[in-house]
C-alpha cells in the first residue's frame, strides 16, 4: 500500500515506518494520523512482522509537532466535537500490542515528542532534541506530553519543559530516562533496526506479554501489578514456545518459535 505522508517498508520481520513530510519537518497532520493508523493496523495483523520502527525522513527532524498550519484556523468547537488527537492513543497505542521503537533523529517537538513517547522505547541520535513547546503557541500538550513525559522524567523536568518550552538534548534525555540509548547520528537506523531484529527474533507471545506487563506498571498499584505479572508469567508457561525455549536452553541451541 502506498501512502502520501509516510513510507512503509518490510525488512524481514521488521516494519519500518518513516514519517515523510521533510519539507514541513514531518509535522503531524490528519493525513499522517490516518495513514499511521492504517500502517500500524497492518503491522499488528501481519503475523510475519514481529517489531516495528518509526522514524522521520530527512536529517533535521523526527517530527516538529502537530501541524500548526492545519490547526491555526480550525474553530475551537471542532477540536472538541472531533475529540481532536484522541486517535493517537486510542488507535495507535492501544491497538498495537506488538512492540515498536521510535528512532529519533533531530527535533521531536510537541506531537513529535509525544509520538516518540507512545513507542515502547526511544533510541535517539546524538542530535535529537525533545521538547513540549506548545506553551509558546498559547496551548499545551494534547497528545500525551504532560502525562507520558511526567511519567518518564518526573515532575521537575516535565514542568521545566512544558512551562519554559526549552528543548532537551539527547544526553540529558538519556540521563533523565526518556530514551533508552543515544547513538551517533549516522548509526541511528542501523542501531534501531538491530534492536528491532533482536526483538523480532524473540518468541512473539512473550514479546507481547513483556510489553503488556511493563505498561501495566503505569496503570495500577504495585500489588495489582505484581499479581498481573505472576498471572501473565503463568499463562506464558502454558505456551508451546515455553516448552521449546526451556528445552532449547538445556540442549544448548537456539529456540524455534511458533507463536503458540
Ligand atoms: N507544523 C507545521 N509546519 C511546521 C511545523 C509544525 N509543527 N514545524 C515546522 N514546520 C514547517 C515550517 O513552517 C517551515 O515551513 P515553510 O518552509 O513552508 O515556512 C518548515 O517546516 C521548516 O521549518 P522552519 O523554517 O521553522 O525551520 P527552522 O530550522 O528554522 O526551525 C523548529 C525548526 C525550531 C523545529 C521550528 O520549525 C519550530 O519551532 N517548529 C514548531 C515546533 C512546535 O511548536 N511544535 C509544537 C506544535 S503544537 C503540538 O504539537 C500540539 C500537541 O501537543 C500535539
Amino acid at each position: 500500500m502506498s501512502y502520501e505522508t509516510i513510507l512503509v517498508e518490510q525488512k524481514g520481520a521488521v516494519t519500518l515506518i518513516t514519517l515523510n513530510r521533510p519539507q514541513a519537518l514531518n509535522a503531524l497532520n490528519s493525513t499522517v494520523l490516518a495513514e499511521l493508523i492504517d500502517a500500524f493496523a497492518a503491522y499488528q495483523a501481519d503475523k510475519a512482522q514481529r517489531c516495528a520502527v518509526i522514524t522521520g525522513s530527512g536529517d533535521k527532524a523526527f517530527a516538529a509537532g502537530a501541524d500548526i498550519k492545519e490547526m491555526a484556523d480550525k474553530p475551537g468547537a471542532e477540536f472538541y466535537s472531533e475529540d481532536f488527537f484522541a486517535g493517537w492513543t486510542s488507535q495507535l497505542v492501544k491497538s498495537t500490542r506488538k512492540p515498536w521503537i521510535a528512532a529519533v533523529n533531530g527535533f521531536a517537538l510537541g506531537g513529535g515528542c509525544e509520538l516518540s513517547m507512545m513507542a515502547d522505547f526511544i533510541i535517539a541520535s546524538e542530535n535529537a532534541k525533545f521538547g513540549q513547546p506548545e506553551i509558546k503557541l498559547a496551548v499545551a500538550p494534547g497528545m500525551g506530553g504532560s502525562q507520558r513525559l511526567t511519567r518518564a522524567v518526573g515532575k521537575a523536568k516535565a514542568m521545566d519543559m512544558c512551562l519554559t518550552g526549552r528543548l532537551m538534548g539527547a544526553e540529558e534525555a538519556e540521563r533523565a530516562g526518556l530514551v533508552s540509548r543515544v547513538v551517533p547520528a549516522d548509526k541511528l537506523m542501523e542501531e534501531a533496526l538491530k534492536a528491532a531484529e533482536t526483538i523480532a527474533a524473540m518468541p512473539p507471545l512473550a514479546a507481547m506479554m513483556n510489553k503488556e506487563m511493563v505498561n501495566i506498571a503505569f496503570e495500577t498499584t504495585l500489588d495489582t501489578g505484581l499479581l498481573m505479572e505472576r498471572r501473565m508469567f503463568q499463562v506464558l508457561t502454558a505456551t508451546e514456545d515455553k516448552a521449546e525455549g526451556m528445552k532449547a536452553f538445556i540442549e544448548k541451541r537456539p529456540g524455534n518459535w511458533q507463536g503458540k
